[in-house]
């Protein structure tokens, strides 16, 4: 009897102490959750209407000129096949395209252009102020090739359908080529000095590595010894609807950029007469070693890198339970991670990716196969270096028959900030907050790669972001068929731009909400 009572008593303390523990760690929780709600929210104050000088309003005859100037871009067939086969007439014809459309940023004195590595272009624009540092926004005007019979209007006609302009580069990347260019001459034309100065780069070859365009402006500027207080170049957008269980818009600021290594599997065997074959073919070797690493993805890394601050800066805008969860990915991370995996799109920011993209073996059908080559193209997360990605493909293959080696790779790019503190980054968010007032805003990743890469001297800040409105399903239309822009969205990117280029002219963050020069 007695000992029945003593047990029950610690029974009874047992369930106390862990409801206590329960109940502070659901307050830590929440306290996680609405400490995120209070600061995700910051409103664009340093960027009111009161220091633009002139605001993003463009007159009917304006939005007219700045529609026809784009689909005059859209029409030039300035086509990237590979790093050799380019269209020189089509680069040469851009060339001389930009000063007619342009004219006022070609006449500036204010503005100074060259020709670098003959067909990509480098403005700088002086500002009044030296004693700041420059920043710099970067396009392409290369587009990938396009199927002509596969799309419903001329991919190079620039056809107008339906509120929407069709056109191979609508999207990618003419679009904000245009706007910059476009933003900066509206704001010459209206009597604009800037104070701070910037550059603008336009390389010809992104979409085959930018090995003579970006890289050859990046090497100009560092001869002049020029760094940079950030740098904006295209890969990331303004998801509609992508994001599960947001309701609004998201704009992503990318501040990193995955990785990319792309390694060969060869497999060398004896030859001979398919009459009297050995147990295992190169073949066969090669196969198995290929349908492992596609049975054995890389691991979950999710929560470990830049996709831990886009969750948690769009958590506040979540409902309950889904804001507890992303605000506290710390604990969440390993349930979110595998939702996430599921999906395609949602899978390439848990991991490192694996695509098995050539197969090649096989010399004549009654020969033994001698050798068999796989190549396989990983996109790196941001946390995972080259070191740990072949040891683990060694490892899921286990066969030292199976030959590995690399082929290329490009590290992935080191996180650039996006604090309170963050130049860059304020002036970026400031900027959508003022064109795009109901849009959260969060940092994330860009699953692609683009010519920021060449820039890494100049600066650490480098961020890459379009405000261009994509749905899920206008994902495929960029490198793909019926690539368009709204011409609604196409009026706010430039405007996105021309308020951009004046909410740069601050000195200093967050104190400073005057400019650092008079207007
Ligand atoms: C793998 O095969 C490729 C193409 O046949 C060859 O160029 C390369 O040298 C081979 N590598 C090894 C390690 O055998
Ligand atoms: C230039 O910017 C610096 C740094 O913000 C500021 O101290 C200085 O007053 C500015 N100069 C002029 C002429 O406005
Ligand atoms: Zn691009």
């Amino acid at each position: 009897m007695k000992n029945t009572r003593g047990r029950v008593k610690v029974a009874l303390i047992i369930l106390l102490v862990l409801l206590s523990v329960f109940l502070i760690f659901l307050s830590a929780l929440l306290i996680r959750t609405y400490t995120f709600s209070a600061a995700g929210n910051q409103d664009s104050s340093y960027f009111d209407r009161s220091h633009a000088a002139f605001a993003a309003n463009f007159s009917e005859s304006e939005g007219k000129l700045l529609l026809d100037n784009l689909k005059g871009a859209l029409r030039i067939r300035t086509v990237s096949r590979n790093a050799t086969d380019f269209d020189i007439s089509a680069l040469e014809e851009f060339g001389d395209f930009l000063p007619k459309v342009f004219p006022t940023v070609f006449s500036s004195n204010l503005v100074q252009h060259e020709i670098i590595a003959k067909y990509s272009h480098l403005f700088t624009v002086r500002g009044s102020n030296d004693s700041l540092q420059p920043f710099m926004l970067i396009a392409h005007l290369d587009v990938v090739p396009a199927l002509e019979e596969e799309w419903d209007v001329p991919p190079f006609s620039a056809e107008e359908k339906d509120g929407y302009l069709y056109g191979r580069g609508s999207m990618d990347d003419k679009s904000s080529l245009m706007g910059i260019l476009q933003g900066l001459e509206f704001l010459l034309k209206r009597g604009y000095i800037p104070c701070r100065s910037f550059y603008i780069g336009i390389g010809h070859d992104e979409e085959v590595g930018g090995n003579n365009g970006a890289k050859n402006i990046a090497k100009v500027l560092q001869s002049r010894g020029v760094k940079l207080s950030f740098l904006l170049d295209e890969g990331s957008v303004i998801l509609d609807g992508v994001i599960p269980g947001l309701n609004k818009h998201a704009a992503i600021i990318a501040t990193s950029e995955k990785g990319f290594a792309t390694v060969n599997l060869n497999v060398s065997v004896d030859t001979g007469h398919s009459s009297m074959p050995p147990k295992e073919t190169s073949i066969g070797i090669l196969a198995a070693a290929v349908s492992k690493l596609e049975k054995n993805p890389m691991p979950r890394m999710f929560g470990q890198g830049p996709e831990r601050g886009l969750f948690e800066h769009l958590s506040p805008q979540l409902h309950f339970p889904l804001n507890m969860v992303m605000a506290n990915l710390w604990l969440f991370s390993p349930i979110v991670s595998r939702m996430m995996e599921k999906k395609q799109s949602t899978n390439t920011i848990v991991r490192t990716t694996t695509a098995v993209t050539e197969f090649h073996a096989g010399i004549k059908a009654n020969v033994i196969a001698p050798f068999a080559r796989a190549t396989v193209n990983f996109r790196l997360h941001p946390v995972h270096t080259l070191d740990q990605l072949l040891q683990q493909i060694q490892h899921i293959i286990s066969d030292e028959r199976v030959k590995i080696e690399v082929l290329q790779h490009y590290p992935s790019l080191p996180m650039s900030s996006y604090d309170d503190t963050s130049f860059g980054y304020q002036v970026i968010k400031g900027t959508i907050q003022n064109i795009f007032p109901e849009v959260a805003v969060a940092p994330g990743l860009c699953i692609a790669n683009t010519d920021t890469r060449h820039y890494q001297k100049l600066t650490k800040e480098l961020y890459r972001f379009i405000p261009m409105i994509l749905k899920q399903e206008d994902v495929t239309r960029v490198h793909g068929v019926n690539e368009r822009i709204s011409v609604k969205n196409y009026e706010e990117i430039v405007k996105f731009y021309f308020r951009l280029l004046q909410n740069s002219d601050l000195s200093s963050l967050p104190s400073s909400r005057i400019p650092s020069c008079d207007l």
